[in-house]
Protein backbone atom coordinates (compact mmCIF):
# COMPACT_ATOMS: atom_id res chain seq x y z
CA UNK A 1 0.00 0.00 0.00
CA UNK A 2 1.40 3.91 -0.49
CA UNK A 3 0.25 7.11 0.57
CA UNK A 4 0.98 10.07 -1.84
CA UNK A 5 0.68 12.78 0.40
CA UNK A 6 1.43 11.68 3.80
CA UNK A 7 0.66 14.85 6.09
CA UNK A 8 -2.61 15.81 8.55
CA UNK A 9 -5.32 12.81 7.27
CA UNK A 10 -2.47 10.60 5.57
CA UNK A 11 -0.61 10.07 8.68
CA UNK A 12 -3.81 9.39 10.37
CA UNK A 13 -4.34 7.03 7.64
CA UNK A 14 -0.83 5.29 8.14
CA UNK A 15 -1.39 4.66 11.73
CA UNK A 16 -4.56 2.95 11.08
CA UNK A 17 -3.23 0.47 8.60
CA UNK A 18 0.17 0.42 10.33
CA UNK A 19 -2.17 -0.68 13.78
CA UNK A 20 -3.77 -3.13 11.82
CA UNK A 21 -0.50 -5.06 10.47
CA UNK A 22 -0.56 -3.34 6.34
CA UNK A 23 2.71 -2.76 5.31
CA UNK A 24 2.63 0.43 3.58
CA UNK A 25 5.12 3.50 2.30
CA UNK A 26 4.13 6.83 2.66
CA UNK A 27 5.30 9.60 -0.11
CA UNK A 28 6.22 13.34 0.96
CA UNK A 29 7.57 16.28 -0.91
CA UNK A 30 10.17 17.39 1.73
CA UNK A 31 12.85 15.53 3.26
CA UNK A 32 11.96 17.18 6.67
CA UNK A 33 8.34 16.33 6.58
CA UNK A 34 9.71 12.21 5.72
CA UNK A 35 11.79 12.26 8.65
CA UNK A 36 9.22 13.58 10.32
CA UNK A 37 7.45 10.20 9.52
CA UNK A 38 10.05 8.08 9.83
CA UNK A 39 10.62 9.13 13.54
CA UNK A 40 6.97 8.56 14.06
CA UNK A 41 7.27 4.69 12.97
CA UNK A 42 5.82 5.32 9.58
CA UNK A 43 7.91 4.08 6.41
CA UNK A 44 8.84 7.07 4.76
CA UNK A 45 9.86 8.23 1.62
CA UNK A 46 10.83 11.86 0.12
CA UNK A 47 9.87 12.92 -3.50
CA UNK A 48 8.60 15.37 -5.35
CA UNK A 49 5.72 13.89 -7.00
CA UNK A 50 4.85 16.96 -9.38
CA UNK A 51 8.36 16.92 -11.00
CA UNK A 52 10.80 13.97 -9.44
CA UNK A 53 11.64 10.69 -11.56
CA UNK A 54 9.14 7.51 -10.76
CA UNK A 55 10.33 5.24 -12.58
CA UNK A 56 12.02 3.06 -9.47
CA UNK A 57 8.68 3.27 -7.48
CA UNK A 58 6.96 -0.48 -7.35
CA UNK A 59 3.28 0.37 -7.16
CA UNK A 60 2.22 -2.11 -9.96
CA UNK A 61 -1.13 -4.22 -8.37
CA UNK A 62 -0.40 -1.80 -5.27
CA UNK A 63 -3.31 -0.31 -3.67
CA UNK A 64 -2.62 3.34 -3.40
CA UNK A 65 -4.31 6.66 -1.44
CA UNK A 66 -3.20 9.82 -3.35
CA UNK A 67 -4.11 12.34 -1.12
CA UNK A 68 -0.96 14.80 -2.67
CA UNK A 69 -2.79 18.74 -3.24
CA UNK A 70 -2.11 19.80 -7.04
CA UNK A 71 0.40 22.53 -7.12
CA UNK A 72 -0.41 25.70 -6.32
CA UNK A 73 -0.43 27.50 -9.76
CA UNK A 74 -2.34 26.96 -13.12
CA UNK A 75 -5.14 25.57 -14.24
CA UNK A 76 -3.94 22.22 -14.40
CA UNK A 77 -2.61 19.24 -11.73
CA UNK A 78 0.64 18.89 -12.90
CA UNK A 79 1.44 16.74 -10.04
CA UNK A 80 -1.43 14.47 -11.15
CA UNK A 81 -0.35 14.59 -14.85
CA UNK A 82 3.24 13.32 -14.06
CA UNK A 83 1.99 10.48 -11.75
CA UNK A 84 -0.15 8.76 -14.08
CA UNK A 85 2.75 8.98 -16.82
CA UNK A 86 4.62 7.95 -14.54
CA UNK A 87 1.76 4.46 -13.66
CA UNK A 88 2.07 3.94 -17.37
CA UNK A 89 6.17 3.41 -17.24
CA UNK A 90 6.12 1.78 -13.96
CA UNK A 91 2.91 -0.66 -14.21
CA UNK A 92 -0.79 0.42 -12.61
CA UNK A 93 -2.07 0.14 -9.16
CA UNK A 94 -4.51 -2.09 -8.33
CA UNK A 95 -7.07 0.67 -6.80
CA UNK A 96 -6.19 4.51 -6.37
CA UNK A 97 -8.38 6.45 -4.08
CA UNK A 98 -8.17 9.83 -4.57
CA UNK A 99 -9.31 12.93 -2.14
CA UNK A 100 -10.38 15.85 -4.06
CA UNK A 101 -12.77 18.82 -2.59
CA UNK A 102 -16.40 19.93 -3.15
CA UNK A 103 -14.73 23.13 -4.61
CA UNK A 104 -15.46 21.06 -8.06
CA UNK A 105 -19.21 22.16 -7.84
CA UNK A 106 -18.41 25.77 -7.74
CA UNK A 107 -21.01 27.87 -6.36
CA UNK A 108 -24.34 26.30 -5.73
CA UNK A 109 -26.52 29.17 -4.50
CA UNK A 110 -26.81 27.30 -1.51
CA UNK A 111 -28.55 24.28 -2.93
CA UNK A 112 -28.31 20.78 -1.49
CA UNK A 113 -25.64 19.08 -3.52
CA UNK A 114 -25.16 15.52 -4.17
CA UNK A 115 -22.63 13.52 -6.58
CA UNK A 116 -25.10 13.22 -9.73
CA UNK A 117 -24.36 17.41 -9.80
CA UNK A 118 -22.32 18.65 -12.84
CA UNK A 119 -19.20 20.13 -11.90
CA UNK A 120 -18.74 23.93 -12.34
CA UNK A 121 -15.32 24.44 -11.49
CA UNK A 122 -14.91 28.70 -11.08
CA UNK A 123 -11.74 29.19 -9.69
CA UNK A 124 -8.14 28.38 -10.23
CA UNK A 125 -7.71 25.82 -7.18
CA UNK A 126 -10.95 24.57 -8.10
CA UNK A 127 -10.33 24.01 -11.64
CA UNK A 128 -6.84 21.76 -10.66
CA UNK A 129 -8.81 19.78 -8.79
CA UNK A 130 -11.56 18.90 -11.55
CA UNK A 131 -8.58 18.34 -13.90
CA UNK A 132 -6.97 15.87 -11.46
CA UNK A 133 -10.44 14.14 -10.86
CA UNK A 134 -10.73 14.19 -14.90
CA UNK A 135 -6.51 13.36 -15.67
CA UNK A 136 -7.59 9.97 -12.92
CA UNK A 137 -11.04 8.89 -14.90
CA UNK A 138 -9.46 9.03 -18.15
CA UNK A 139 -5.84 7.13 -16.60
CA UNK A 140 -8.75 4.09 -15.04
CA UNK A 141 -10.86 3.72 -18.16
CA UNK A 142 -7.79 3.26 -19.94
CA UNK A 143 -5.62 1.65 -17.28
CA UNK A 144 -8.72 -0.87 -16.26
CA UNK A 145 -7.45 0.33 -12.78
CA UNK A 146 -10.08 0.91 -10.02
CA UNK A 147 -10.51 4.53 -9.20
CA UNK A 148 -12.34 6.06 -6.22
CA UNK A 149 -12.70 9.72 -5.66
CA UNK A 150 -13.70 10.93 -2.59
CA UNK A 151 -15.12 14.94 -2.55
CA UNK A 152 -13.65 16.38 0.96
CA UNK A 153 -15.37 19.25 2.55
CA UNK A 154 -13.56 21.66 4.93
CA UNK A 155 -11.44 19.16 7.21
CA UNK A 156 -11.36 20.05 11.45
CA UNK A 157 -9.85 17.99 14.21
CA UNK A 158 -7.14 18.12 16.92
CA UNK A 159 -4.50 20.59 16.10
CA UNK A 160 -6.73 21.89 12.65
CA UNK A 161 -8.84 24.73 13.78
CA UNK A 162 -8.30 28.38 12.81
CA UNK A 163 -7.48 29.44 16.16
CA UNK A 164 -4.73 31.84 14.95
CA UNK A 165 -6.86 33.68 12.95
CA UNK A 166 -9.25 33.84 15.91
CA UNK A 167 -6.52 34.92 18.34
CA UNK A 168 -6.23 37.58 15.40
CA UNK A 169 -9.54 39.13 15.95
CA UNK A 170 -9.66 39.22 12.14
CA UNK A 171 -13.54 40.45 11.17
CA UNK A 172 -15.96 37.85 9.67
CA UNK A 173 -19.01 37.94 7.21
CA UNK A 174 -22.29 38.58 9.34
CA UNK A 175 -23.98 35.22 9.67
CA UNK A 176 -26.99 36.33 7.43
CA UNK A 177 -24.02 37.16 4.86
CA UNK A 178 -22.26 33.94 5.28
CA UNK A 179 -22.77 31.01 2.94
CA UNK A 180 -23.49 27.69 3.63
CA UNK A 181 -20.31 25.77 4.37
CA UNK A 182 -19.24 21.67 5.27
CA UNK A 183 -16.68 20.22 7.40
CA UNK A 184 -15.88 16.55 8.67
CA UNK A 185 -13.73 15.33 11.66
CA UNK A 186 -10.28 14.27 10.35
CA UNK A 187 -11.23 11.15 12.20
CA UNK A 188 -14.51 10.09 10.31
CA UNK A 189 -12.60 11.54 6.62
CA UNK A 190 -9.79 8.46 7.74
CA UNK A 191 -12.84 5.74 7.83
CA UNK A 192 -14.22 7.31 4.80
CA UNK A 193 -10.43 6.48 3.36
CA UNK A 194 -10.87 3.18 4.57
CA UNK A 195 -14.09 2.48 3.37
CA UNK A 196 -13.44 3.66 0.29
CA UNK A 197 -10.66 1.52 -0.15
CA UNK A 198 -11.97 -1.41 0.67
CA UNK A 199 -15.84 -1.44 -0.85
CA UNK A 200 -16.00 1.65 -2.95
CA UNK A 201 -17.75 1.07 -6.35
CA UNK A 202 -15.15 1.24 -9.11
CA UNK A 203 -15.89 4.79 -10.70
CA UNK A 204 -17.53 6.23 -7.91
CA UNK A 205 -17.82 9.74 -6.25
CA UNK A 206 -18.58 10.04 -2.61
CA UNK A 207 -18.98 13.17 -1.12
CA UNK A 208 -17.18 12.84 2.31
CA UNK A 209 -18.88 15.50 4.68
CA UNK A 210 -20.49 15.45 7.74
CA UNK A 211 -24.21 16.27 6.09
CA UNK A 212 -25.04 18.70 8.66
CA UNK A 213 -23.97 21.73 6.45
CA UNK A 214 -23.49 25.27 8.75
CA UNK A 215 -22.27 28.84 7.95
CA UNK A 216 -18.81 29.88 8.01
CA UNK A 217 -19.49 32.29 10.31
CA UNK A 218 -21.02 29.85 13.28
CA UNK A 219 -18.04 27.60 12.12
CA UNK A 220 -15.48 30.44 13.45
CA UNK A 221 -17.65 30.90 16.20
CA UNK A 222 -18.54 27.86 17.90
CA UNK A 223 -14.39 27.44 17.74
CA UNK A 224 -13.59 30.39 19.19
CA UNK A 225 -16.39 29.84 22.14
CA UNK A 226 -14.69 26.22 22.27
CA UNK A 227 -11.18 27.81 22.67
CA UNK A 228 -12.02 30.86 24.89
CA UNK A 229 -11.42 33.69 22.90
CA UNK A 230 -13.08 35.95 21.90
CA UNK A 231 -15.58 36.45 19.37
CA UNK A 232 -14.67 38.70 16.09
CA UNK A 233 -15.87 41.23 14.72
CA UNK A 234 -19.11 40.18 12.24
CA UNK A 235 -19.34 42.57 9.16
CA UNK A 236 -21.64 42.85 6.41
CA UNK A 237 -19.91 40.65 3.66
CA UNK A 238 -18.87 44.46 1.83
CA UNK A 239 -17.44 45.99 4.43
CA UNK A 240 -15.20 42.22 5.74
CA UNK A 241 -14.46 42.26 1.78
CA UNK A 242 -11.50 44.50 2.27
CA UNK A 243 -10.18 42.65 5.58
CA UNK A 244 -10.72 39.16 4.27
CA UNK A 245 -7.53 37.29 2.09
CA UNK A 246 -8.06 36.53 -1.14
CA UNK A 247 -8.13 32.93 -0.27
CA UNK A 248 -10.88 33.59 2.63
CA UNK A 249 -12.97 35.29 0.15
CA UNK A 250 -13.41 33.07 -2.78
CA UNK A 251 -14.83 30.16 -0.19
CA UNK A 252 -17.10 33.15 0.91
CA UNK A 253 -18.24 33.20 -3.02
CA UNK A 254 -19.19 29.61 -2.70
CA UNK A 255 -22.62 28.07 -0.95
CA UNK A 256 -23.40 25.16 -0.87
CA UNK A 257 -24.90 22.41 1.62
CA UNK A 258 -23.74 18.50 0.57
CA UNK A 259 -25.23 15.55 0.84
CA UNK A 260 -23.78 12.78 2.46
CA UNK A 261 -26.11 10.26 1.82
CA UNK A 262 -24.29 7.98 -0.73
CA UNK A 263 -21.21 7.89 1.85
CA UNK A 264 -23.73 6.89 4.93
CA UNK A 265 -25.92 4.41 2.49
CA UNK A 266 -23.57 3.52 -0.01
CA UNK A 267 -20.18 2.95 1.17
CA UNK A 268 -22.18 2.07 4.90
CA UNK A 269 -20.49 4.96 6.63
CA UNK A 270 -21.34 5.20 10.34
CA UNK A 271 -20.01 8.66 11.13
CA UNK A 272 -18.27 9.19 14.68
CA UNK A 273 -19.43 12.50 14.16
CA UNK A 274 -22.61 13.75 12.60
CA UNK A 275 -22.34 17.46 13.05
CA UNK A 276 -19.83 20.14 14.84
CA UNK A 277 -21.48 19.92 18.02
CA UNK A 278 -20.53 16.17 18.66
CA UNK A 279 -17.02 16.67 16.82
CA UNK A 280 -15.56 19.98 18.25
CA UNK A 281 -15.32 18.98 21.54
CA UNK A 282 -13.29 16.29 20.75
CA UNK A 283 -10.68 18.81 19.39
CA UNK A 284 -10.17 20.46 22.96
CA UNK A 285 -7.79 18.09 24.71
CA UNK A 286 -4.99 19.57 22.78
CA UNK A 287 -5.99 23.33 22.90
CA UNK A 288 -3.87 25.03 24.38
N1 LIG B 1 -7.79 21.25 4.47
C1 LIG B 1 -9.00 20.96 4.05
O1 LIG B 1 -10.00 21.37 4.65
C2 LIG B 1 -9.18 20.09 2.83
C3 LIG B 1 -10.44 19.91 2.30
C4 LIG B 1 -10.60 19.06 1.21
C5 LIG B 1 -9.51 18.41 0.66
N2 LIG B 1 -8.27 18.64 1.19
C6 LIG B 1 -7.15 17.91 0.57
O2 LIG B 1 -6.99 16.69 1.25
C7 LIG B 1 -5.64 16.23 1.08
C8 LIG B 1 -5.04 15.85 2.41
O3 LIG B 1 -5.14 16.97 3.28
P1 LIG B 1 -4.12 17.17 4.48
O4 LIG B 1 -4.76 18.15 5.39
O5 LIG B 1 -3.67 15.86 5.02
O6 LIG B 1 -2.89 17.90 3.73
P2 LIG B 1 -1.47 18.30 4.33
O7 LIG B 1 -1.43 18.11 5.81
O8 LIG B 1 -1.14 19.64 3.78
O9 LIG B 1 -0.47 17.21 3.70
C9 LIG B 1 -0.18 17.21 2.34
C10 LIG B 1 0.89 16.16 2.10
O10 LIG B 1 1.14 16.13 0.69
C11 LIG B 1 2.54 16.22 0.50
N3 LIG B 1 2.82 16.86 -0.77
C12 LIG B 1 2.46 18.09 -1.19
N4 LIG B 1 2.96 18.34 -2.41
C13 LIG B 1 3.66 17.24 -2.76
C14 LIG B 1 4.46 16.89 -3.87
N5 LIG B 1 4.63 17.74 -4.90
N6 LIG B 1 5.06 15.67 -3.89
C15 LIG B 1 4.91 14.81 -2.85
N7 LIG B 1 4.17 15.08 -1.76
C16 LIG B 1 3.56 16.29 -1.72
C17 LIG B 1 3.06 17.03 1.67
O11 LIG B 1 4.46 16.83 1.83
P3 LIG B 1 5.37 17.97 2.54
O12 LIG B 1 4.86 18.08 3.97
O13 LIG B 1 6.74 17.43 2.49
O14 LIG B 1 5.18 19.23 1.76
C18 LIG B 1 2.22 16.42 2.79
O15 LIG B 1 2.77 15.19 3.19
C19 LIG B 1 -4.90 17.38 0.39
O16 LIG B 1 -4.85 17.13 -0.99
C20 LIG B 1 -5.79 18.57 0.69
O17 LIG B 1 -5.62 19.61 -0.25
C21 LIG B 1 -8.08 19.44 2.26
Amino acid sequence: MWILGCGYVGQRLARHYLGAGQSLVALTRTPASCQALIAAGIPAQARDLAVAPLGDLAWAGEAVFHLAPPPAEGVEDRLTRHLVTAFRQTGHPRRLVYMSTTGVYGDCGGDWVDETRPTAPAVPRAWRRWDAEETLRAWSRESGAELVILRVAGIYGPDRLPLERLRQGLPLAREEDSPWSNRIHVDDLVSACVAAMARGVPGAVYNACDGHPSTMTDYFLRVADLAGIPRPPLLPLDEAAGKLSPGMLSYLAESRRLSNRRLREELGLRLRYPDLASGLPTCLPTLP
